[in-house]
């Protein structure tokens, strides 16, 4: 990773009117919670098509938790890292506006973040599928799988299945910051999930610099991103802060 652009996009977002951020699974591995794709990867042991379709969950619900009760349990026992805390820092010096997340792990929140879209929603809460009454993960007893409301309905997590729509609220938002922003950082995701991996390329078009962070190459890098920083987000993000705040007087010209 080169110094130089580390300093590049700390210029860019000390200059920028609006910044948003991106991010995905990557943004918490190092947090102990296992990406999608990849090696080691949760669809590497579970074919979504088996097991994450809305579908499946309806009709066959206990085959569903099986995975979902895996990812529960690591959520629920994970904490934010660096690159989560450097977030929530742009956040609190005033320059970043808004993260979009993928994640479903609400670490961006207990990071400190206050603007977070949750793209995907939130594995820390469940409701259940007969009378909707909402509950906290950490409630939710994984003894029995599928687990299950005291009206004797299923419970699920407030996440969005394959097959579902993306929450209208977290879309529209999502758009709007992508075509007002003037700097996207896209952080830890393989931007092969639509419609979340189309607003890289909204905000781009748009005239904002797309600046990507991530271990490695994607499908964005040399074509969507402006430019690409290779290396950990738990590495690169404290850097740029770091940088940020401490050279806070060079940047701005
Ligand atoms: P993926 O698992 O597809 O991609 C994770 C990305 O993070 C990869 O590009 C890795 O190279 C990168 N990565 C891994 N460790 C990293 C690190 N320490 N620092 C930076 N980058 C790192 O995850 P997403 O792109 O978030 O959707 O996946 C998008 C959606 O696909 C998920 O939200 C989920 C999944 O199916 C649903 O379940 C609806």
């Amino acid at each position: 990773m080169s110094d130089e652009l580390i300093i590049r996009a700390a210029r860019d977002i000390a200059q920028a009117k609006k910044v948003v951020a991106l991010t995905g699974a990557g943004m918490s591995v190092e947090s102990g919670i296992a990406p999608f794709r990849g090696k080691g990867g949760i669809w590497e042991k579970y074919d979504p098509i088996e097991y994450a379709y809305i579908d499946t969950m309806r009709t066959n619900p206990g085959k569903c938790w099986i995975l979902l009760s895996e990812m529960q349990k690591e959520i629920l026992k994970a904490s934010p890292n660096p690159g989560h805390l450097s977030l929530a820092e742009l956040e609190k010096l005033g320059f970043l506006s808004s993260i979009i997340t993928q994640n479903v792990d609400g670490l961006h929140h207990e990071a400190g973040n206050n603007n977070v879209i949750e793209f995907h929603g939130n594995h820390r809460v469940g409701y259940c599928m007969e009378c909707g009454n909402r509950i906290k993960a950490e409630e939710i007893s994984l003894e029995t799988l599928p687990p299950h409301c005291d009206c004797g309905g299923v419970l699920r997590p407030d996440v969005v299945f394959f097959g579902e729509a993306i929450p209208h609220d977290a879309l529209t938002r999502s758009n709007e910051d992508a075509r007002s922003c003037n700097v996207m950082l896209v952080v830890g995701t393989s931007a092969e999930v639509q419609p979340a991996a189309s607003l890289p390329g909204v905000a781009r078009s748009s005239g904002a610099t797309v600046i990507e962070i991530n271990i490695e190459a994607t499908s964005f890098t040399g074509h969507t991103s402006t430019y690409f920083i290779k290396g950990k987000s738990g590495e690169i993000l404290p850097k740029i802060v770091d940088t940020l705040k401490n050279e806070s007087a060079n940047l701005t010209t």
